[in-house]
């Protein structure tokens, strides 16, 4: 191969080449070639309004010709300091924000506060980390600690530091007569047994809404609240990841008031900029704040920095998307858009190969099975991603699996035809790939 990239999560050997996207216009990528794809996964699952979009593109340009990049060391800048007031009065709890440029870099941010915390108030016991099975808060190290998927990262468990993992209800492979009630009450009561026998739990670290890379598992109702409750109750700090689900993606701006469970701290990404530039926050309550104030020699200070943390173009594209989600009424907008999904359900359940489907709001996982009954997913010889990414390529759209489980995360802004175009290829896809993967 030509090139000089390796590139994220891919077996480079598998592929020739890649396809030179030259262009966006809308919800649609366009190659050098001039193919164009629907883009189905938004970008990784950060695109808001489409491609190109004038208004963010407007915003990126005037902020560049002011001031492209100064430091948030011993400084500050003007559209940061707008987007960090506008991020705590939409965020119910939280009273400061920490910049950072991607999400896995936020979630080490929430890691750092919340056990320092505890340092910082005097208290030493508390210093274990709780988190879900099978979550997923980003690829360094500390975030592969809290967020460990066995196939991801398997190879560096040695180096990676403990947690304490709970299992979450998962409605399509329930332990065998249980109801989904039963389930959720034993996982919770399983948390509940553990934070009663010992109070050296520091923090309880979870994605907000549903788990969307360990396979897009969307948590039954109460579930998150009830370990909300439980965190206040036993003196945990409740640390929540909305980088994936917030913004809009499950249908709620604030994914945590939805689910009725203010964290102590919580991780934006992703949407936060539309999916133009890169940027990430953590927010932090009052309460976590004030425990980092002292005298300078106390040494209670945050030591955590990124040359780019608070960057002003990032900063101020944010903040226009921030106006576009008003001006637009996009939340309202999504939640009529997300119906379509529900009109494909049946469609798309109808596929041989098609064990379950789980949606809500703008996200549905696909999850592929070599038999109904058994449940065994699928598991072909080749990357299910890539023969996927090229049946979805001859049908115009671009898709990127996760495992045996088919992602449609489109940008949030799509149009209900487009998002019935997207699912009909969708449909045409799986069909024609089936042989390819049993
Ligand atoms: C829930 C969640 N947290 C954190 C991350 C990591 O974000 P980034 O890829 O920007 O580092 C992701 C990325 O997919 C995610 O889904």
């Amino acid at each position: 191969m030509k090139s000089s990239v390796w590139h994220p999560n891919t077996q480079m050997k598998e592929w020739d080449s890649f396809d030179k996207i030259t262009k966006g216009k809308g919800m649609w990528l366009i190659d050098s070639k001039g193919n164009k794809l629907l883009d189905g996964v938004g970008s990784m699952w950060c695109n808001v309004w489409g491609h190109s979009n004038p208004q963010l593109v407007k915003a990126i340009n005037h902020q560049s010709k002011k001031l492209q990049h100064s430091s948030m060391f011993n400084l500050t800048n003007e559209p940061a300091e707008q987007l960090a007031e506008k991020l705590v009065k939409i965020s119910p709890g939280m009273h400061k924000v920490f910049y950072s440029d991607n999400g896995s870099s936020a979630m080490e941010i929430a890691i750092k506060m919340a056990l320092q915390y505890w340092k910082n108030i005097g208290e030493k016991k508390k210093t274990e980390i709780a988190t879900l099975e099978n979550g997923y808060h980003g690829d360094t190290f500390g975030a592969m600690s809290v967020g460990y998927v066995p196939e991801f990262f398997g190879k560096f468990k040695k180096q990676l530091f403990p947690t304490i993992q709970f299992p979450v209800p998962n409605k399509y492979r329930m332990p065998k007569g249980l109801t989904l009630t039963d389930h959720q009450n034993n996982c919770l009561e399983k948390i509940e047994k553990r934070f009663s026998k010992n109070n050296n739990i520091a923090t309880f670290i979870m994605e907000s809404g549903a788990q969307v890379a360990g396979g897009v598992i969307i948590y039954p109702k109460g579930f998150q609240k009830k370990i909300s409750q439980l965190c206040k109750k036993y003196d945990v700090l409740f640390v929540l990841d909305e980088i994936a689900t917030g913004f809009g993606r499950l249908g709620d701006m604030i994914q945590y008031e939805e689910q009725k469970s203010i964290p102590d701290i919580v991780a934006y990404g992703k949407m936060l900029t539309g999916g133009y530039l890169t940027m990430a926050t953590t927010l932090a309550s009052k309460k976590i704040y004030d425990s980092f104030s002292g005298e300078f020699n106390d040494w209670k200070h945050l030591f955590h920095g990124h040359t780019y943390t608070g960057n002003p173009i990032a900063s101020a594209v944010a903040n226009e998307n921030l106006k576009m989600y008003q001006k637009n009424n996009l939340i309202k907008k999504i939640q009529i858009t997300s119906k379509i999904f529900e009109q494909f359900y049946d469609k798309i359940s109808d596929i041989g190969i098609v064990g379950d489907i789980r949606h809500k709001g703008m996200l549905m996982g696909i999850e592929l099975v070599k038999n109904k009954q058994k449940k065994i997913p699928i598991s072909p010889k080749k990357s299910i991603n890539k023969i996927f990414f090229e049946e979805g390529k001859k049908n115009g759209i671009y898709l990127r699996t996760l495992g045996n489980i088919v992602m449609i995360v489109p940008p949030l802004a799509i149009s209900e035809s487009e998002l019935e175009l997207l699912l009909n290829r969708t449909i045409t896809t799986i069909k024609n790939a089936k042989s390819k993967v049993i």
